[in-house]
């Protein structure tokens, strides 16, 4: 792993441990994505990745492409989302209606950050027509816990693991309509 990743895990750690952890964490993706460049520079994935985990956070680099939405999902802890490429659209959801109900459609773009509460759900694909990068902190080990996906139309929920993660991302031509609507707007 490079200098720049080992240092940005330990700078994670010592925020999610510090007495104002939400703000910590927010001060620091915050810091980073004003330097996009040299994030650019330090991560040539071409993936998803889980940088590190444990039971105060979980660092992610994370990448979305214009043809491919990610489905509605929670994460039951905060989610800081940092975007330092391209912008992401943050379809910011309510659930328990009649049908799943967009609540806004919000840019995310280079150099800027989004922080959801333990409820928050959200769906995401790139805002424009080219991939969005960023980094993601989550404030738990996200991979130990129980979370739910949401049905694109009911906003039913059901468990998220990687069969249903799978078989529920949608590409941009097959969103719902009101979900098209709202990204060509984003
Ligand atoms: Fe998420």
């Amino acid at each position: 792993m490079s200098d720049f990743i080992e240092t940005l895990i330990t700078q994670a750690k010592e925020a999610a441990t510090s007495e104002k952890p939400t703000q910590a964490i927010r001060a620091l993706l915050q810091k980073l994505v004003s330097e996009p460049a040299a994030l650019a520079d330090a991560f040539d994935l071409d993936e998803e990745t889980m940088l590190y985990e444990d039971e105060n956070l979980s660092l992610w680099y994370t990448q979305f492409t214009p043809d491919t939405a990610v489905p509605p999902h929670e994460h039951k802890v905060n989610a800081h989302i940092a975007v330092f490429e391209g912008a992401q659209c943050n379809f910011l959801l309510k659930t328990g209606g009649d049908q799943l109900e967009i609540a806004k459609a919000k840019r995310v773009s280079a150099g800027e950050v989004l922080s959801l509460g333990p409820d928050g759900v959200h769906a995401v694909i790139a805002a424009d027509d080219a991939i969005a990068r960023g980094i993601h902190i989550y404030q738990g080990e996200l991979s130990t816990i129980q979370r739910s996906l949401f049905d694109w139309e009911t906003g039913d929920a059901f468990a998220l693991n990687e069969a249903n993660y799978d078989a529920n991302e949608r590409t941009s031509t097959d969103l719902p309509d009101r979900f098209k609507s709202a990204l060509a707007k984003v």
